[in-house]
């Protein structure tokens, strides 16, 4: 019994650290710790021995067992530690390592173009302001001698607006500002003067089509002074020709007709492909109408806009002029888009171009 138990400590203890993994080493403890294991069963024979060697077989039994069991729990223990290191070997973090870097964006083109358009206006110490861009109907249309209902609103294709809840109707309707113009009133009342204002913003009208989309930006400039004319707008406005299109292109003012002007022009500006004449390469211009191509309105302040604003007409004068930013960009770059939603659309593709 005595040699049974030493052979069985010897086999079951060799065989626990010889275990290659979890799996076999479970296999030995079964063998041999098991309930129907090697153990149990020598255990069973103490019964029927002797009483005199009993409990000295009894006690090396059980000094066998906790051996046993201690050789299981020490390889069970450096199995274990052996696994945390393969996981450590495979799966280690490198944090030196720099990262992914994300490839470099740019700003959009057209937040490119109002930096540089504002840029140039600043050059003339217009500084550049903000407004409201949902505003009430007064700022965009009363304001600026367009009565309720004058059918002259027509050509801004206005959004409106539900008032949010518990908000009264106080000046008209709420609308989606339609052009930049609705800043004119609010400068004025600012009561900041003389006003050089370049008001750049984003205009919303119902309009969408190749051409079209209902969101755009417009530039604003406003001018207010004591004995402002029309020359010093002529001079602002060729200033803006020569510094963002480049030198050699004027602009010319043509007779036309606004609300919240008087005297209204549209200006146009020479054309740089053909130089101002119309023809190139002993043809007509491709690119232009007779040597010039429209920017957009401009005109004199009108009385009734000037006294919405809080000003004296007697005492005060100014211009105002306001186009598109899209296509004074897309003029200036030569930029051909078969369709001017691309702008909008946040394609990666359409944008990495530029
Ligand atoms: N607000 C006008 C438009 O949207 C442009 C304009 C601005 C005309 C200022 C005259 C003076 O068409």
């Amino acid at each position: 019994m005595r040699e049974k138990l030493e052979q069985l400590k010897t086999t079951a203890i060799a065989a626990a650290s010889a275990a290659k993994d979890a799996a076999e080493l479970e296999a030995v403890e079964i063998k041999y710790l098991g309930r129907k294991g090697e153990m149990n069963s020598i255990m069973q024979g103490v019964a029927g021995l002797p009483g005199a060697e009993r409990p000295l077989i009894g006690k090396l039994a059980n000094e066998t067992k906790r051996a046993v069991e201690a050789a299981v729990l020490e390889r069970r223990t450096e199995l274990e530690s052996l696994a945390q290191g393969a996981i450590a070997e495979t799966e280690w973090l490198d944090l030196t390592v720099p990262g992914d870097r994300p490839p470099p964006g740019h700003l959009h083109l057209v937040t490119d173009a109002v930096t540089e358009i504002t840029e140039t206006f600043a050059a003339l110490g217009f500084t550049r302001v903000r407004h409201p861009e949902v505003e009430w109907e007064w700022y965009a249309f009363e304001a600026l001698n367009m009565p309720g209902d004058h059918p002259a609103r027509d050509e801004w294709e206005t959004f409106f607006m539900d008032l949010p809840a518990g908000r009264q109707a106080r000046q008209g309707r709420m609308v989606l500002t339609p052009h930049t113009s609705s800043g004119q009133a609010r400068e004025m009342q600012k009561g900041k003067l003389p006003i050089r204002m370049i008001n750049v913003s984003k205009c919303y009208r119902r309009q969408i089509d190749v051409t079209h989309v209902p969101m755009f930006h417009q530039f604003e400039g406003l001018m207010i002074d004591r004995h402002v004319t029309v020359t010093n707008l002529k001079g602002v406005l060729d200033h803006f020709a020569k510094s963002f299109f480049g030198e050699g292109r004027v602009t010319r003012l043509r007779p036309y007709h606004f609300r919240f002007t008087e005297p209204s022009f549209e200006i146009d500006i020479s054309c740089g492909l053909c130089g101002g004449t119309g023809i190139q390469g002993g043809q007509k211009c491709r690119l232009c109408k007779e040597g010039w191509l429209e920017l957009g309105g401009a005109g004199m302040v009108h009385p009734n806009v000037l006294k919405a604003g809080g000003l004296d007409p007697e005492v005060w004068s100014g211009f105002a002029f306001g186009w598109g930013v899209e296509r004074t960009m897309m003029m200036k770059d030569g930029i051909k888009l078969d369709d001017i939603r691309h702008l909008y659309r946040n394609d990666a593709r359409f944008l990495e171009q530029f």
